[in-house]
């Protein structure tokens, strides 16, 4: 894996940005995997800028989300597609056919879950997908456990990750769904890069064990360690517990 850590979030979140613009630039088809959450929010916010400033064109790029509350789809209060909507989509000049999205409210959550599988796939797979990473070390919604699902699959969320997600829902933990659908590992690791970004001390535990404890599903974002091509960017809060020899 590779590190870098940066004196804030703002400074890894412009750096991120001027990753993803220029990876637009180089390649205007980009197949792009995006989170949501709080850690994202300056990503999106310096993206649109330099989407305005270098005039990025949009029109090819495809993007498909990580993951989507069960019962919340297109527009709903909490929902992921609508933070989404928020701060990124309709700030760019990205066409909404190439937005992938996983539906919350689909009657058949097996179909759907297969659907966006092969949607990722037509696609070509996933060029770039960036992580978050929760406290628990969960990525996407793939959350500590004993078994984890390989390919795009319903998942039952732990307290803790719904009383992370309560900020979108008006601080209300009992409003926060508790399911969700979510890429299964193989999905992410699908991908041919990976970049995980990480704030604040909160999340420097989870950060220690994905890099240099062993391969558990107990903290799934370990499984990383497993992908030849993974770059770990950090502000300096979620990088004070990691070795000295990795800095
Ligand atoms: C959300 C997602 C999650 C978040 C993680 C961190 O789409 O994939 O894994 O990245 O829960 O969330 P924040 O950034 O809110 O700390």
């Amino acid at each position: 894996m590779k590190l870098e850590v940066y004196e804030s979030e703002r400074t890894l979140a412009q750096a991120l940005a001027a990753v993803v613009a220029s990876a637009i630039e180089v390649r205007p088809d980009i197949v792009l995997g995006l989170p949501t959450g709080r850690t994202p929010v300056a990503l999106y916010a310096e993206l649109v800028k330099l989407t305005t400033d270098r005039a990025i064109d949009w029109s090819h790029v495809r993007t498909f989300n990580l993951d989507e509350f069960v019962g919340l789809g297109d527009g709903a209060a909490g929902s992921y597609r609508r933070f989404m909507h928020d701060h990124l989509f309709r700030h760019v000049p990205i066409r909404p056919e190439h937005i992938g999205f996983l539906d919350g409210r689909a009657a058949d959550i097996a179909s759907e879950c297969d659907r966006y599988e092969r949607a990722i796939v037509a696609a070509g797979g996933i060029d770039v997908m960036i992580l978050g990473i929760g406290a628990n070390g969960h990525i996407g919604f793939n959350e500590p456990c004993e078994v984890l699902p390989a390919r795009t699959n319903r998942v039952v969320l732990e307290e803790g990750s719904r009383a992370e997600n309560a900020l979108w829902f008006g601080g209300r933990i009992e409003a926060v769904p508790r399911e969700a659908l979510s890429m299964g590992m193989g999905t992410i690791l699908s991908a041919r890069e990976i970049v995980l970004m990480a704030t604040g001390e909160r999340k420097a535990n989870a950060v220690r064990e994905m890099m240099v404890g062993g391969v558990t599903t107990r903290l799934p974002a370990s499984f990383l360690q497993l992908h030849p091509h993974v770059t770990v960017m950090l502000d300096e809060g979620a990088a004070v517990r990691l070795p000295a020899t990795l800095r």
